[in-house]
């Protein structure tokens, strides 16, 4: 009868032939290099700016650059995305076009859970393309992968993330910053009693904890960092419930939140959390961290009982949190948990199927103005990625029709203006990032 041992061994072979499949599609020793954009892309629908202005400008300003002629594209220029970010710094009459993307100054990067507990619902796409567009806008941004099955981490052509440099080192690192935390406070105190140790071998496995910047890759978009994931970060759920019994005053929900503010908020504008299908530590960090909720659900029945359970479990996760540690004099200001927005978006929606459209309008009677205007609508070139997620802003629109790629662009351009527009709404309020100690630490 098979046993452990057995999964171990059906686990050996499919490793072998992983490997031979991934060599076959993405050799380690390749680096992924995101594309050109064409001066058609760039004035049409990244710049908005004007053709012939744009041409000109390009042809007789020394401080912008003149991108490439691409084979096959008839003398069209390409430019990379740090051109485009270039061009729009160096745009002498800016009134005209709003070539810089707006934000309130003086605030902390706005962060953005999209999180469901259904497998499969559209969380990595939705994540991975607000993560593009944003960038593509202009904005820098992070992303920061709570799952270990690292789908936007491999999208974002980072391989081989070592495990403690994932959201699990994150909480471990807290778990050693906020237990030596509360062993100072204590002495302080007078307190005479034992120190609240730490597991065994924990600090060695973090390593060092001067560099809260040790966790965040550069990616392939200059204009993108990530927090990645890898396979092993599985291990986090059980970890973070060990050391929640060494630490039985560890606020373990806010351990993300405490690394963004360290590390993040004041480099990025966007902060993108893509999580697991599951409730538990990471999404659970995840969600308190956040500023927006952003929740994709599929268009069938069964997805929208999943949605309904997620809610419902997210809603007594969030209240026990609540309740247990209202008295917490560190997160307790923060409790309950309120989010500035939460965003209900449909993934794979076909506007020529009935059922899709009757679920879009029962989840738009369920849930009200929480349900996004704008579903994200089923679109074969993302689905048909292959092994790794790529998102339409990184295809080239040369290998499929014009019209086929417009189409799929205008559906996730039009999710992503959405929630651009909910995030203007509430950028306002939220805090400026807290000023930083020479130790890298929040004061
Ligand atoms: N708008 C879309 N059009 C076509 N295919 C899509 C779309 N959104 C997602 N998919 C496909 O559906 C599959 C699942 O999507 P995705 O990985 O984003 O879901 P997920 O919720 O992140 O899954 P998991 O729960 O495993 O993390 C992927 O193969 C993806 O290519
Ligand atoms: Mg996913």
């Amino acid at each position: 009868m098979p046993d452990h041992r057995s999964l171990g061994g059906a686990a050996q072979r499919s490793r072998r032939f992983q490997s031979a499949i991934r060599k076959e599609t993405f050799a380690p020793e390749e680096t992924k290099q995101l594309r050109r954009f064409s001066a058609w892309e760039a004035t049409e629908l990244i710049l908005r700016v004007n053709a012939k202005t744009f041409s000109n400008k390009i042809r007789a300003e020394n401080d912008m650059p003149d991108g490439e002629v691409e084979g096959g594209s008839s003398g069209m220029r390409w430019f990379t995305l740090e051109e485009l970010n270039q061009i729009r710094n160096n745009w002498k009459e800016r009134g005209k076009y709003k070539l810089r993307p707006s934000r309130p100054t003086g605030k902390r990067a706005l962060r953005v859970a999209v999180a469901n507990f259904k497998g499969g619902a559209g969380k990595s796409a939705t994540a991975l393309h607000f993560a593009h567009a944003a960038a593509l806008d202009g904005y820098r941004v992070l992303v920061v992968d709570f799952d270990p099955q690292a789908t936007i981490t491999h999208a974002m052509g980072l391989v081989d993330v070592p495990e403690e440099r994932t959201v699990w080192g994150v909480i471990a690192q807290d778990l050693i910053l906020e237990t030596k935390r509360m062993n100072l406070e204590r002495k302080l105190r007078g307190d005479t009693g034992p120190e609240i140790s730490l597991p065994v071998g924990i600090e060695g496995a973090i390593g060092d904890l001067e560099a809260p910047d040790g966790f965040i890759s550069q990616t392939c978009w200059p204009t993108i960092d990530a927090v990645g994931s890898c396979a092993n970060a599985a291990f986090v759920e059980f970890a973070t419930a060990e050391y929640r019994m060494a630490n039985r005053a560890w606020s373990f929900f806010a351990a993300v939140d405490r690394f963004l503010a360290r590390a993040a908020d004041d480099k990025y504008d966007f902060i993108i959390f893509d999580c697991p299908p599951a409730i538990g530590y990471q999404s659970l960090n995840a969600v308190f961290a956040a500023d927006i909720l952003y929740v994709p659900t599929g268009p069938g029945y069964w997805e929208y009982d999943s949605t309904t359970s997620f809610m419902s479990q997210l809603s007594e996760a969030l209240g026990e949190i609540a309740e247990s540690y209202a008295h917490d004099k560190k997160v307790g200001s923060q409790l309950p948990k309120n989010f500035e927005a939460v965003k209900v978006v449909l993934t794979r929606f076909e506007p020529a199927n009935e059922l899709h459209v009757a679920m879009q309008e029962a989840l738009g009677k369920v849930f009200g103005d929480w349900m996004a205007e704008h579903p994200i609508e089923l679109t074969r070139a993302v689905e048909q990625t292959g092994r790794f997620l790529r998102s339409i802003y990184e295809m080239d629109y040369r290998l499929m029709t014009r019209e086929t790629w417009k189409r799929a662009r205008r559906s996730f351009d039009a999710a992503y203006c959405e929630f651009k527009a909910t995030a203007m709404g509430v950028w306002d309020k939220l805090p400026e990032p807290r000023a930083r100690t020479t130790e890298g630490t929040a004061a």
